[in-house]
Parts: C-alpha cells; structure tokens; sequence
C-alpha cells in the first residue's frame, strides 16, 4: 500500500499527561482520512507532532515512505504538509495576500512582488472554486473566508498533505457544504487530506477511512462505508450514545427575559437588529434560529452589555438592563456562555482554576474584604472541573494549554453553576464530542426545569429542534416567525429561516 503518511508508535507527553500513547496513523494518498476522538484525546496534539510544532518522545514519522525528522513547520512545509489549525492565525490588519506570502514572499530585486503573489493567490483560488478576493483586508471578511486564506496559506507553500483541525466547527451549514466541495476538489487533484471533526455526518459523507483515538491510545482505523455513526460514537466514547434529547413538555412560569423595539448596530455602524421582540420566561427554552448574519451576534452582545444599543428596551423581570456594563449585567442574574470563547470567555494565560471564577472572584466565598481566598477559589474549581468532566491535569494548568472542547465545557460549567436567572447559551456545543454534547444538552434542560430561563443560539438546526421548547426565527434583524419544535421540520424551518414567511409556522 502506498501511504503518503505514516505515523508510527508515536508518544507525546506534556507534564503530568500523556497525550499520545503509541498511536499509529496511515493515511494514502488522494484519501480523506478521518480522525475522530473525545475532546482531549489527543488529536491536535498528534497533529502537530506531525506538523513540526511539537517533538514527540516516541516514534517515528514517514513521509512518501521516507522516514522524516520533522523539527519544526518550515520542514512541514517542505515536506509539503499544510496545516489549517484550530484556532486561525492571521494578521487582522494585513490583506489576504499580505497574510498568505507571510514568510514566503516571492522577491524581486530584493522588494516583496505584491502584484506577483495577488495573481498566483487569485490563481490557486479559481483553481479550488475558493472564491477568495486577494485584496480583501482580513478583518473585513467572514469567519468562512478566513479559513479559506488559511487553506490558500497551505497550497500556495505546496501542500500535498493538508490537515484540517476543526475546519467546520466555526462554519454556518452553508459554508460546511462550501468546504466539502473544496475538499472534494482537492482530493480529485491527488491532494491527501487529514481530517479532524466531531461531526459524524461529516465523516460519512466525504471521508474514506476515519481512525479513531481515546484518551491518547489508538483504537484503530475503520472503511467509512463500512461503519455507521452509531459504531463511530461508541467507537471514540468506549459506550453507547444517545443521539436525542429527552425531555418532558416545558411548563413556562412568569417572564423573565423581556425585550421591545431593540435596535443595534455592529461595529460598522450597520443597523442589524432592527426593532426586535422577544420574551423569554422562567422554565422553557427558547431557541433562536437563523442564517448567520442576520443580527443574532448583535443581538446576544447587547444582552450580555458587550454591545451598545441604539434604542429599544432589555428588561430582566421589570428591571430595564439595556446598556449596563457586563459586570452588572451578570450580577443582575444573567449568564452568558459566549460564541467566541477566545474572546469572550477566558484568560487563555490564567490557570483553568481562575478562569473558572471570572465573574465571582470579587464575592464571597472567594474574597473578603478585598483579599482573594485561592484556597476557596480551587475549591470550587476542582468540583467544576469534576462535575463538567473537564479534562486537564490539575486547576493550575493554564487554559491554553486544555483541548478546545476541554475550555468549552470548562465555560459552562462556570456560567451554569452561577445559578442565574437567563442562561444565553450562544452555540454552547461548539467544538464538542458527541458525548460532552449528549452531557450539555442534559444539563440545560435539568436547568430549565429547576425554572431558569435559556435563550439558545445555535447555526445547528438539529440542535434548535432537539433543545427548544419554542424557536423564534430571526431574519433581517427581527424575529419574524414562532413556531413549536413538533410543529415543523428542518425543511420548513430553513425556508423560515431565508425570510419566506408563508412557509409553515407552527399552530396555522
Ligand atoms: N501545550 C500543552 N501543554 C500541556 N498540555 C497540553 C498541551 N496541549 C495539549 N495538552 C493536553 O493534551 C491532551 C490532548 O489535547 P489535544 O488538544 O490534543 O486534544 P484534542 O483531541 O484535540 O481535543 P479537542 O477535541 O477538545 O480539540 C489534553 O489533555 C490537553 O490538556
Ligand atoms: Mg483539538
């Protein structure tokens, strides 16, 4: 068999955890090779072993079937590897090309031939129907077009090999599919590419083989046509998973979360949220569903005092919150798991246990008079930590250094454990295995049934419709439809959702 990459035995240790135990990864050329794994198992981790980034203890590496010494991303990239990683690494202020030539700028008399690399990048984009504007600024596009420079970034080093770590946990469902074509295309050009997802429908749809990691040791590598979701989830959690969510009818109580004619603008000064209603009461879960874009980002910054507002009223029971600081606004009873958790949601250089009392460190039990208690501060951590199955060596242990998924369920766990009144809980899935997702969805309804109130924003209309006890479709920066769980489908639901209003909404 001609593999384009084999790993081999490899061991990764970081202090106090072995990441990788004698894991063993093939991949053949002009396959789409999955790797699946619980958050933490260590799949970014094996990654960037084979990316230069880290140095394994164990192991050894094969590329072309040429043993390689892979000290670090510049012989990667030779090697004709490529790496789009979790967590994007562009500069914001720089243009797409700018930010692809990084590096490696084409020179011509010792000047950078801007001109030179715009052609070939608009070249390699055409060829890969990536559909990428060379001059565009960075700051200025979507979250889907920056992974597009990243992939770009890649291909214009001379990537073979591509590894996509996440790729499609930040896209909107409609970029997903984008993606798939481009990863399509790129295989059909004898391109080879490592796939990293939580997402088992991904997995069945476009990858050939998938191996499969649990708590750092290989469990093995599956034929995708050969295997169903069902045995992939189990495969990666070691037990059965349920893919639904039970729960009893909502009994909603009195109005907790109310808003009226609410009007905001993003940071470009462009109304998005445009005289919008909603209620949201004590005991149900409301979910809001929509196509990226249309003001819900605006919408749930404005609640948390992240974004001003322009006019319109919040109202938290009778209390007007509209513009309060964060601060106040979270003391008035509302928590807020973010969509952005490297932006909103932790200190990536504060220790896990810290991160975990953000918003309460100023109060008792964890200061008096001024004084922080660390002991009671990694006290409640460490029941957190245990409670939220978040995976790290001990609460000391920096953020950075947890698993994506890891800081997820380490974010919601402190914002759940506040016991506030209005839970907004913005893509709270995000990043997460099936089985961390199965715990969440749990734990929101058990908080729903001790009578808060949950606003839920998710781009996953599977998620939408399992959680919600009732959706509001937000379009065009108004809730322009309700409609009840059981009452539709994600086909009309979709069609709500593009702003056409005499598809079916529930109760008509
Ligand atoms: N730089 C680091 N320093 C210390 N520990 C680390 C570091 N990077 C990763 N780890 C630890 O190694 C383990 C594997 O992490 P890794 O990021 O590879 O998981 P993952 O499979 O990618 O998970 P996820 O699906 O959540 O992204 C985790 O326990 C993590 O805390
Ligand atoms: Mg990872």
């Amino acid at each position: 068999m001609d593999y384009v990459i084999e790993m081999l035995n490899i061991r990764k240790e970081f202090p106090g955890i072995v990441a990788n135990d004698n894991i063993n990864l093939q991949v053949e050329k002009g396959e789409i090779h999955a790797l699946l794994g619980e958050n933490g198992a260590g799949k970014s981790t094996l990654m960037n072993v084979l990316f230069g980034l880290y140095q394994p203890e164990k192991g050894e590496i094969r590329v072309r079937g040429e043993k390689a010494n892979i000290t670090d991303p510049n012989v990667a990239n030779d090697l004709g590897i490529g790496m789009v990683h979790q967590h994007f690494m562009l500069v914001d202020t720089f243009t797409v090309t700018e930010n692809i030539v990084l590096g490696s700028e084409p020179k011509k008399m010792g000047q950078v031939n801007l001109k030179k690399a715009e052609q070939e990048v608009q070249e390699l984009s055409e060829r890969y129907g990536l559909n990428v504007d060379p001059r565009a600024k960075i700051r200025d596009i979507s979250v889907g077009m920056q992974q597009r420079v990243e992939i770009l970034k890649t291909l214009y080093r001379g990537a073979e090999i591509l590894i996509f770590d996440e790729p499609t946990a930040v896209l909107t469902p409609q970029e997903i599919k984008e993606l798939i074509e481009i990863m399509k295309s790129l295989v059909s050009e004898g391109k080879s590419i490592i796939l990293i997802t939580h997402k088992l429908k991904e997995i069945m749809e476009v990858c050939d083989r998938c191996t499969v990691i649990r708590k750092g040791q290989g469990i093995g590598t599956v034929d995708v046509k050969e295997t169903n979701p069902t045995e992939l989830a189990s495969l990666m959690v070691g037990r059965e998973v349920s893919f639904s969510t039970e729960k009893t009818p909502a009994t909603p109580k009195e109005t907790y979360l109310s808003i009226r004619d609410l009007r905001v603008k993003d940071v470009r000064g462009v109304e998005m949220v445009k005289g919008l209603n909603l209620d949201v009461r004590a005991g149900e879960i409301v979910g809001i569903a929509g196509v990226d874009g249309n003001g819900q980002s605006e919408l749930i910054e404005a609640i948390a005092g992240l974004r001003k507002t322009e006019s319109g009223d919040i109202k938290l029971h009778d209390k007007v919150i509209t513009n309060l600081s964060p601060r106040k606004v979270t003391q008035s009873g509302i928590s807020h798991i973010p969509q952005d958790r490297h932006k909103f949601g932790l200190v990536l250089d504060f220790p896990i246990g810290e991160n975990m009392v953000l918003q309460t460190y100023y109060d008792k039990p964890f200061s008096k008079n001024g004084v922080m208690s660390f002991k009671n501060i990694y006290q409640k951590a460490n029941e957190l930590i245990e409670e939220y199955d978040v995976r790290t060596p001990d609460a000391y242990t920096k953020a950075r250094a947890l698993s994506g998924g890891n800081q997820q369920k380490a974010i919601i766990g402190r914002e759940v454990d506040r016991s506030p009144d209005l839970i907004i809980a913005a893509q709270p899935t995000r990043g997460l295995d099936v089985g961390a997702i199965e715990f969440i969805h749990k734990r929101l309804i058990e908080e729903r049934d001790k009578g808060r109130a949950v606003l839920l924003l998710s781009f996953e209309l599977e998620e939408i419709m399992n959680l919600s006890d009732r959706i509001a479709v937000m379009f065009d920066g108004q809730i322009v439809s309700e409609v009840k769980p059981e009452e539709t489908n994600e086909q009309d639901l979709g069609l709500l959702m593009a702003g056409n209003t005499t598809a079916k909404a529930g109760g008509e």
